[in-house]
């Protein structure tokens, strides 16, 4: 009795904290104590389950199994965070989830046995009275068998579609699609609707039975996973990686209506919704539709094939004395991160040269667009790590507006963010998606390595327009050159 209000108010505690921690976590500043109090709250959770949680008023046994699963589990999580690049989060990420979905479809494989060897039973001679309650109660719920199903194939859907999204991230597996792929994904998700529904029918029929066509639905499942991620475009992935995360929460709350557990329900409805969420606001920071995501190929080699042979003109460059010069009399300056200044890891550089314009009176800001990076706040994060203050960030609308009293901007390694294709050519893949309006500055420098194309796979018409000049080089060496030309000035 102590035991279990005791476990009530660490789930209590465990709910609280988890809600705490999602608030925090959308600010910058509070991100990261967020993190920590959500993790705290968790790792109570667990505890508390591991010690407290009794099944037939007995306590929780095969603790070696579970200390086991922890701490490989715990070693390979510490061990693979600390050792990630800052742009191969999105690929880890992807991964985590997966493993999410792996855990949500595995639940539901362990109960539905459960429920089958228990309703098997039911009809042969059976001793012990508290099973007997059991069968009866499970075999009339039709109810628990739906969650089990729901989960089963959710988790299953979010484990193979996150897997394909970690080998499309990180270059193991190409985009795929063939005429009439979108029709196979809807006839395999109807042949697993009306399979889950059947089951529901057989089962309420004849308990104890389905077991093969409960298999049948998890591999169809996980079949459905790799057909529904396979074709989407490149530049979609983000998205689609949100749409996942929200799949796995979903599934994880499933786990909680089965085991009647409240802080496995309030962290699956949480995941779930805050990835729905942010999976809209995605959508609406590229100007697309969920559906035009799901089958519009965006992105993809079509793509890059479809802006990537446009002859654009003539290109020019710029010395980095000019660009000293031109930032150092400069009364305003807007500097634009994206992808090319992560790889660089030229984060610190950047906010070094932020400081040293401030010094000689230039008022500098940043430009931060919502998809600029590989993934959600990917430049939020990478400025906040070089202690950028903060205020000086301007979201997209912002910054738009100010751009028109910038006498410079300086582009450092974005490239689809910046692109005006996206507003004036509706023959592009990207058209539509809201872009930085870089080009209505009084001059505007790009520094890139190359003329090869961004994520999208597209040419960049503003890297020929007349106000453009190009800062060849790495961004990390680029900066810090910059840095000493600046201080000769
Ligand atoms: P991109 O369009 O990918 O362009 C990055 C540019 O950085 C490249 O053109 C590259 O040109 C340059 N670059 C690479 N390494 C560099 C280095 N060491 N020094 C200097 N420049 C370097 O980046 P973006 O403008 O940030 O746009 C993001 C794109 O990724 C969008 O298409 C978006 O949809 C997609 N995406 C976003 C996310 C999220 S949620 N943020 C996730 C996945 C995909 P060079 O090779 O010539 O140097």
């Amino acid at each position: 009795m102590i035991a279990s209000s005791t476990l009530s108010i660490i789930y209590l505690i465990g709910s609280v904290t988890f809600i705490l921690g999602l608030k925090m976590l959308s600010k910058p500043d509070t991100a990261r104590k967020g993190n920590l109090i959500a993790a705290a709250g968790m790792s109570l959770a667990i505890v508390g389950t591991i010690f407290l949680y009794k099944v037939n008023d007995a306590p929780l046994h095969n603790y070696g199994w579970i200390f086991t699963g922890l701490l490989i589990g715990g070693v390979i999580g510490v061990l693979s965070a600390k050792k990630v690049k800052m742009t191969a989060m999105p690929e880890m990420v992807s991964m985590f989830n997966g493993m999410g979905g792996a855990c949500a479809a595995l639940i539901s494989i362990v109960e539905y046995n459960h429920i089958y060897t228990l309703t098997k039973n039911l009809f042969a001679p059976v001793a012990d009275d508290h099973l007997v309650l059991q069968l009866l109660e499970s075999s009339a719920s039709k109810g628990m068998v739906l969650i089990i199903l729901l989960s089963l194939v959710i988790g299953a859907v979010s484990c193979a579609g996150s897997i394909v999204a970690w080998g499309k991230l990180t270059g193991k597996i190409k985009d795929f699609s063939f005429s009439g792929q979108h029709l196979l994904n809807l006839g395999v998700l109807a042949l697993i609707v009306g399979l889950s529904v059947w089951l529901l029918l057989v089962f309420s029929v004849a308990p104890g039975t389905g077991i093969i066509l409960f298999y049948l639905i998890f591999a169809l499942a996980l079949f459905y996973g790799v057909l529904f991620v396979l074709p989407i475009g490149g530049a979609d992935m983000p998205v689609v990686i949100s749409l996942l995360n929200s799949f796995t929460g979903v599934a994880a709350a499933c786990g909680g209506f089965l085991y009647s557990n409240p802080v496995m329900l309030t962290g699956g409805i949480l995941v779930g919704s805050a990835g729905t969420i942010l999976t809209i606001l995605m959508c609406k920071a590229m100007n697309r539709s969920l559906k035009n995501v799901l089958i519009g190929s965006f992105g993809g080699g079509a793509a890059a094939a479809a802006g990537g042979g446009k002859e654009q003109g003539n290109y020019k460059e710029i010395s980095l004395s000019d660009a000293a010069v031109v930032l150092a009399y400069a009364n305003k300056v807007i500097i634009v991160p994206g992808y090319g200044l992560a790889v660089a890891q030229a984060q610190h550089a950047c906010h070094e040269l932020e400081k040293l314009l401030e010094e000689k009176g230039v008022e500098v800001k940043y430009a931060i667009h919502p998809v600029a990076g590989r993934m959600p706040g990917h430049m939020n994060v990478l400025l906040a790590e070089a202690d950028v203050p903060y205020e000086k960030l301007l979201e997209m609308e912002d910054a738009n507006a100010e751009f028109p009293t910038a006498d410079a901007v300086l582009v450092l390694g974005a490239n689809d963010v910046v692109n005006p294709a996206a507003k004036t050519d509706p023959a592009s893949p990207i058209y539509g998606m809201p872009i930085l309006e870089v080009e209505n500055a009084k001059v505007v420098m790009v520094n890139k390595r190359s003329m090869k194309p961004g994520y999208a796979g597209i040419e960049n018409d503003l890297f020929f327009q007349p106000k453009t000049s190009m800062l060849f080089g790495d961004a990390k060496k680029v900066l810090q050159d910059l840095l000493t030309a600046i201080k000769e000035v």
